[in-house]
């Protein structure tokens, strides 16, 4: 039997997460250059990770890698999972009260029994560098300056570089969460699109995705997004990471979106892993030295204010 080689149909360039966090890693890295002699020492993101998640665990050290790789200050807070609230809540309050530190991130999940909105809206708004307080996400629906969330202004940074100005394209976002879509939706209706919040209740969800420029996939499916439901030429952010078996027994990651099937349709797609993922501590660095900066009554750095969205 004669193997029968198909060629590729592949249509799809891919959007080169790696490339543009780097780019957005370094322009952290010239802000917090350019802030430190103003402040006396470098910029400084406190990270608390409670319990013993290995994929958070994996998160909060490349936090704090390219934290310093940037040239800032980390601090870690590593408690355990059998912490109480009112102890958390106290370890929150004193980086609130911590004049050397910046941002504060609290990595989420939180293990079960522990109240994630109230430990989320005790951190200090001006050093809410996850944009996930109510009044970070207020000032995003005002349009008002304030943090937006990392993974949220890393999609629209990758769109951007796919598409250049994104007036007028029509958006659909895939997924309603507090973290990604509900605020992805608020920054690309910022960017000037028409935009479409999609969601497990959504009637005809293929129908839906078929007229947008751009998908954002944020639901946590794996490969729910088929190559069918793409309009030709499409921008497709996919934001899922989700942890399946390969055949070989082995897990691999993969997105929401069907990447095999994707690239055929798609003008563009990000690749699970390298696409989206490293967006959002290079997102997070930058909200890091911009916080700094508000906080000593100082502009945010150019390259920095270059790479967060309006
Ligand atoms: N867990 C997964 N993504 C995130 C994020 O962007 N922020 C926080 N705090 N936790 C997360």
């Amino acid at each position: 039997m004669t193997d029968i080689i198909t060629p590729s149909r592949a249509t799809a360039k891919l959007i080169d997460g790696k490339a543009a966090a780097a780019a957005v890693d370094a322009a952290a890295a010239a802000g917090a250059r350019q802030l430190e002699p103003r402040l006396g020492r470098a910029p400084c993101l406190a990270v608390v990770l409670v319990g013993e998640d290995p994929a958070s665990q994996v998160y909060v050290r490349n936090k704090v890698r390219r934290t310093e790789a940037a040239g800032m200050r980390s601090v870690e807070h590593i408690l355990p999972a059998d912490i109480s609230q009112a102890e958390l809540l106290t370890v929150v309050r004193a980086l609130n009260e911590d004049e050397g530190v910046d941002g504060i991130l609290v990595q989420l999940p939180l293990p079960k029994g522990l109240d994630e909105t109230e430990v989320v809206q005790t951190i200090r708004p001006d050093k809410d560098v996850d944009g996930l307080t109510a009044q970070s996400a207020g000032a995003l629906v005002l349009g008002a300056p304030g943090m937006r969330p990392c993974t949220p202004s890393g999609s629209v940074f990758l769109a951007k570089q796919a598409l250049g100005d994104l007036t007028g394209k029509s958006v659909v976002v895939i997924g309603r969460s507090i973290l990604v879509g509900k605020p992805a939706a608020l920054l690309f209706l910022a960017e000037n699109c028409t935009v479409t919040l999609a969601h497990s209740r959504t009637q005809d969800l293929p129908a839906v995705c078929r007229e947008a420029d751009i998908i954002v996939a944020a639901v946590g499916r794996p490969n729910m997004v088929k190559g069918d439901w793409l309009k030709p030429g499409a921008c497709v952010i996919d934001v899922g990471i989700n942890r399946v078996e390969g055949e070989n027994g082995k897990s691999r990651l993969v997105g929401d979106v069907d990447f095999e099937q994707a690239i055929e349709t798609a003008g563009f797609v990000t690749p699970v892993p390298g696409g989206v993922g490293p967006m959002t501590i290079a997102m997070l660095l930058a909200n890091t030295v911009a916080a700094a900066a508000r906080r000593a009554s100082l502009a945010v750095p150019g390259p920095v204010a270059d790479v967060l969205p309006g």
